[in-house]
């Protein structure tokens, strides 16, 4: 049938509200009330089409990639990665950019980073205070940006790494404020977050053009950081490796940070998963760890829908959706259901060790050729801080009641910002547990 799936008939601007206020009930109710694929009319799409089956799903990541865009939705990123990001392209130049890029993020590789990772975790637990509450998502935010100042970008030197670091904050956290509200992109005569943007971003780019060019002058065959193997390894102009740079801080800083924070904020709600995480970790072993990242990924999605822009009519649950219209995977109506995960609100970590996640039902990092390309970096990463917020720590949550999913520009965040208390805490010490795979 020629259109497009059933859908609420309210008008757009009450569905765009409504959309923000409620956004995972409201699709809870659409669910229940039009079935696994509806439409919405809302800013700033043509036509949204919802989609939570798993076969549909996999229709459209395996689909031809020419007629299903992602860049065209990421635009709205432009500001701060620049236009010739990885997350702007499509078509051909998508797919030569990803195969320039995968290798530096081969899950092997990651390996290298583990003793660095360990140690910026250590560093930023020893400055959490002791019996008063605190948020841990604004530290799990140092951990992560710290990481890729040193790992991805390669920064040596103390003094320069630090100025990154709080020239990226402000840049970032101006940035969230106005991605999402166009008519705020505006210069008000030398005033305002758009115009502090500009400013920043513009001592943003020297130190990272900087960074490039040492890169270029004096080339190093041992260097681990992403930024020396693409510069050695690929033909991407200064331009392109500055946008792919940001795209990297963009893409990765916020949403792994995002990820430990609900790691944290569900484990210490469930006291059994919380022990027995404790003693696994304390015998070396962390294949429960996993276990648990990925039952937080799913019950806390940190992003909750990927894009696709319809270049030509595509064949959906039984209709054929015409070109211009969107489809928009919902990670947290597929996480939600029943069929593939029994008790679907509950956070049962151990569901993962009867069976592993399937391809179509589990998509926190999305999927197809614009799958994360830095999921195996951010698994390892949440492995690596995790083991020592866990097995260094003696923690408790500041108040038993849940934290809510509170939407913080394209991420849903802890409310609160998963807030705990430390009672104890034992020194850093070498790695106990063998660096994880
Ligand atoms: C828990 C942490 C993370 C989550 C939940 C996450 C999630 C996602 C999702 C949902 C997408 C869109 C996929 C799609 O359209 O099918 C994506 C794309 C991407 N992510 Fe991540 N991500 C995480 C960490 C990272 C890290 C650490 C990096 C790099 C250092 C990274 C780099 C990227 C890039 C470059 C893309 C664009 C891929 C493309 O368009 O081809 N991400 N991520």
């Amino acid at each position: 049938m020629e259109g497009y799936p059933p859908g609420p008939r309210l008008p757009r601007t009450l569905q765009g509200l409504r959309m923000l206020a409620t956004e995972h009930r409201m699709l809870e109710r659409y669910r229940r009330r039009w079935g696994d694929v509806f439409t919405l009319n809302l800013w700033p799409f043509e036509r949204l089409v919802v989609v939570s089956d798993p076969a549909e799903v996999k229709r459209i990541f395996q689909g031809d990639p020419h007629e299903l865009h992602a860049g065209e939705g990421n635009r709205v990123l432009e500001p701060l990665v620049g236009s010739e990001s990885v997350l702007l392209l499509d078509d051909d130049e998508h797919l030569r950019r990803r195969k320039l890029l995968l290798p530096a993020f081969h899950g092997e590789r990651m390996r290298v980073y583990g003793e660095l990772m360990r140690e910026i975790a250590d560093a930023e637990i020893d400055a959490w205070p002791l019996r008063s509450e605190f948020p841990v998502h604004a530290s799990m935010q140092r951990i992560t940006l710290r990481v890729i100042v040193r790992a991805v970008f390669g920064v040596e030197d103390d003094a320069r790494a630090l100025e990154l670091e709080e020239l990226l904050v402000q840049v970032t956290e101006l940035g969230q404020r106005v991605l999402m509200v166009p008519p705020l992109q505006r210069d008000f005569g030398g005033h305002g977050p758009w115009y502090r943007v500009g400013q920043v971003g513009e001592r943003v780019d020297a130190l990272l053009y900087d960074e490039i060019a040492r890169r270029r002058s004096a080339p190093d065959a041992d260097a681990t950081d992403i930024l020396s193997m693409l510069v050695a390894g690929s033909d991407l102009t200064d331009e392109q490796l500055r946008d792919e740079l940001m795209t990297l801080l963009v893409a990765g800083h916020e949403t792994t940070a995002t990820g430990m924070s609900w790691v944290v904020e569900r484990v210490l709600r469930h006291p059994p998963v919380h022990a027995r995480l404790c003693a696994e970790l304390a015998d070396g072993e962390d294949g429960y760890l996993d276990c648990v990242i990925k039952e937080a990924l799913r019950v806390r999605p940190v992003i909750t829908y990927v894009m696709r822009t319809l270049k030509s009519p595509m064949d959906v649950a039984g209709y054929t959706i015409p070109t211009g219209a969107t489809l928009g995977t919902s990670i947290l109506l597929i996480h939600r259901r029943a069929d593939l995960y029994p008790e679907p609100y509950a956070f049962r970590p151990e569901r993962f060790e009867e069976s592993p996640p399937d391809t179509y039902g589990w998509l926190p990092f999305g999927g197809g050729v614009r799958r994360c390309l830095g999921a195996a970096f951010a698994g390892f990463e949440m492995k690596q801080v995790l083991t020592q917020v866990f097995g260094r720590l003696d923690l408790r949550v500041a108040d038993p009641r849940p934290e809510r999913q509170a939407r913080r520009a394209i991420t849903f965040v802890p409310a609160r910002g998963a807030r705990v208390v430390v009672d104890a805490r034992v020194p850093a010490v070498a790695p106990a547990v063998p660096i994880p795979a």
